[in-house]
């Protein structure tokens, strides 16, 4: 990701922040009309998960100049999503959903740029949960 990028991501999220968990209301309505069968697979209130997803989304805007470093955790949540009946196929869902959600939070700051820039963050941060679960059926 180039310097421009990084700084689109991070200030676009700060502007988020104050209704980040509105922002994952959203995010979470879009992924279950986007695909109904999901429900079942989240058993926690969508409050507590809601909260999980927006510090977890916090961690990678904070560490977005050595996105590496957060490579263990991803791995390590990627291989809990697993667990949950994730399948590689529903991050593309996930990385629609909230690409969405980001939009309607951000409206016209949400430019093709901006969502260029977040398209880039989610994408390696599926790819590092997606890395867990095929270092783990390698063996
Ligand atoms: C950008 C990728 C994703 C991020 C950052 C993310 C983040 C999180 C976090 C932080 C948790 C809390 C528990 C844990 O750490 O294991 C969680 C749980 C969960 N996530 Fe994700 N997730 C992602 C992708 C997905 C995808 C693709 C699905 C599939 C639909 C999914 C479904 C779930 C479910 C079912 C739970 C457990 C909820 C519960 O127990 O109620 N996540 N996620």
């Amino acid at each position: 990701m180039t310097q421009r990028e990084k700084q689109l991501v991070r200030t676009s999220f700060q502007e988020i922040c104050e209704v980040a968990i509105p922002v994952a209301r959203l995010f979470y309505g879009r992924l279950l009309d986007l695909e109904p069968s999901l429900r079942p697979m989240f058993r926690e209130d969508f409050q507590k998960q809601s909260a999980k997803l927006m510090d977890m989304l916090t961690a990678v805007v904070d560490n977005i100049e050595d996105l590496e470093k957060l490579n263990p955790v991803l791995r390590e949540m990627g291989l809990r999503h697993a667990g949950y009946g994730v399948l590689p196929r529903h991050y593309v869902l996930v990385e629609k959903a909230l690409l969405w959600a980001l939009a309607h939070a951000l409206e016209s700051g949400f430019h093709a740029e901006v969502r260029a820039a977040w398209h880039g963050v989610l994408a390696r941060v599926s790819a590092a949960m997606l890395a867990g679960v095929a270092d783990r059926d390698m063996v």
